[in-house]
């Protein structure tokens, strides 16, 4: 029987359930010596101080508590990209902002600086660059309008860990850089975030506010470490053919659209959901201290199958691959394409075996939950354009000869489109 392969493929340590069975074994599941390790390895690895990491029970915890110590005042504006995950948005709310949301370019899927420039008003305190899908924004141009116009600057990296911008690793130019762990991220560590913050003082707020939290109990980390461990045999080729995949077939071929139940439901987060306040526990910095060793050769195995579709895909007519500026690199959290009638080349590839995404992340200029909120230039078209690129999959764990499966059955139905 064919095997199907899923969008997606986590990153995991051959020797997961050793560490996981070493904390326990010391006595350090939930507390331990490794959560000062890992923020101390994470920030050598970007070239910043060690007390400047600061570990959460999410990113987007973590860019709360920035928000929280950066002081900006009430009611103060902060600039989003209008493509990005709704949450961030909605917790610059919560933290009492004003959010605006600034058109990204359709080639990068990045925040405009032109549309950045026009945003701002004499309200605007902050700025959210989101390296979206894993390749830097423009941080030169970003940067110098934030110093022109005093702006904080909070960089979304929950997609880029790795990425560099003229040599230099995402979240390292603004004043802070927010890293996500979640299990899919190109760092998983089941869960978990951290914020990179350049000012010591700043950082050890974002540390006491993080380490007010309380721990969490070993039976929810058990627990979050066996939802990973399936998400994790889920997405196997042989168990995603006889389980996930023929709900996806099927939906494809009615119209339906299934992911909207992968994905956390988008409502208000004020009061802030009990679930998110909780502290980054040991066994899951443990296992993220092992996997920081791996980042490497994960991106580059990403990488050789990312060269392998532009090799295949890259000349076909019509078809655009992703573009990478200039004094940047990739680490193709995802790999977008744009083609013509997305939607029935997407069906074309669920029935030969091959799942592919159709939007990662939000047009949150478009969403209710955004209602009323500044949009830059007006309906944002290069978010929308950006929302009808189809996500191919890239990811490491794929072997080269299922890469170069999804290489060539999406080659023939784009060839075919
Ligand atoms: C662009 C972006 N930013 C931030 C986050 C938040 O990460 P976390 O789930 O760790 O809070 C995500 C999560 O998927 C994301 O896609």
């Amino acid at each position: 029987m064919l095997t199907a392969i899923s969008r997606y493929g986590a990153r995991v340590l051959p020797n997961t359930q050793q560490i996981i069975a070493g904390c326990h074994a010391r006595g350090e599941f939930i507390t331990g010596p490794q959560i000062g390790q890992f923020e101390a390895a994470f920030a050598e690895r970007a070239g910043v101080a060690p007390p400047q990491a600061v570990a959460a029970s999410y990113a987007r915890m973590a860019f709360y508590y920035v928000l929280k110590a950066l002081d900006l005042p009430l009611g103060s504006e902060i600039v989003f990209p209008a493509l990005t995950f709704w949450v961030m948005p909605e917790l610059a709310r919560v933290a009492g902002l004003k959010v605006v949301f600034a058109d990204v370019d359709s080639a990068t899927f990045n925040l405009s600086p032109t549309a950045l420039e026009r945003a701002i008003t004499p309200a605007t305190r902050a700025v959210v660059p989101t390296h979206l899908y894993g390749l830097p924004c423009d941080m030169d141009a970003i940067m110098s309008i934030a110093r022109l116009h005093d702006l904080r600057v909070i960089e979304d990296c929950a997609h880029a860990v790795g990425a560099t911008f003229d040599r230099k690793p995402v979240g390292t130019f603004g004043d802070a850089g927010i890293f996500s762990f979640q299990t899919l991220k190109p760092l998983n560590c089941y869960g978990g975030g951290l914020a990179l913050v350049r000012d010591p003082e700043v950082a050890a707020y974002v540390r006491s506010l993080a380490e007010s939290e309380p721990w969490p109990g070993e039976k929810r980390v058990n627990n979050r470490l066996l939802v990973g461990r399936l998400q994790r045999i889920f997405i196997k080729p042989w168990v995603f053919t006889i389980s996930a995949f023929p709900i996806l077939w099927i939906s494809s071929l009615i119209g339906a659209n299934p992911d909207v139940y992968l994905w956390e439901h988008i409502r208000s987060l004020d009061p802030l959901p009990e679930a998110y306040r909780e502290r980054f526990p040991n066994v899951q910095a443990a296992i993220g201290l092992a996997a920081l060793d791996k980042l490497d050769e994960w991106t580059a195995a990403t990488r050789r199958h990312v060269q392998l579709m532009d090799r295949t895909l890259g000349r076909l007519p019509g078809i655009q691959v992703p573009q990478v500026p200039e004094r940047r690199t990739h680490v193709y959290y995802q790999y977008c394409v744009f083609g013509p009638k997305r939607d029935e080349l997407v069906v074309q590839c669920v029935k030969r075996g091959i799942d592919v995404e159709t939007l990662h992340v939000d047009v949150c200029s478009d969403m209710d939950l955004f209602a009323g909120s500044k949009v830059v230039p007006p309906g944002a078209l290069g978010a929308r354009r950006a929302a009808g690129a189809m996500q191919i999959p890239v990811y490491s764990s794929l072997t080269d000869e299922e890469a170069e499966r999804v290489a060539r059955v999406v080659r023939d139905v784009l060839a075919h489109a």
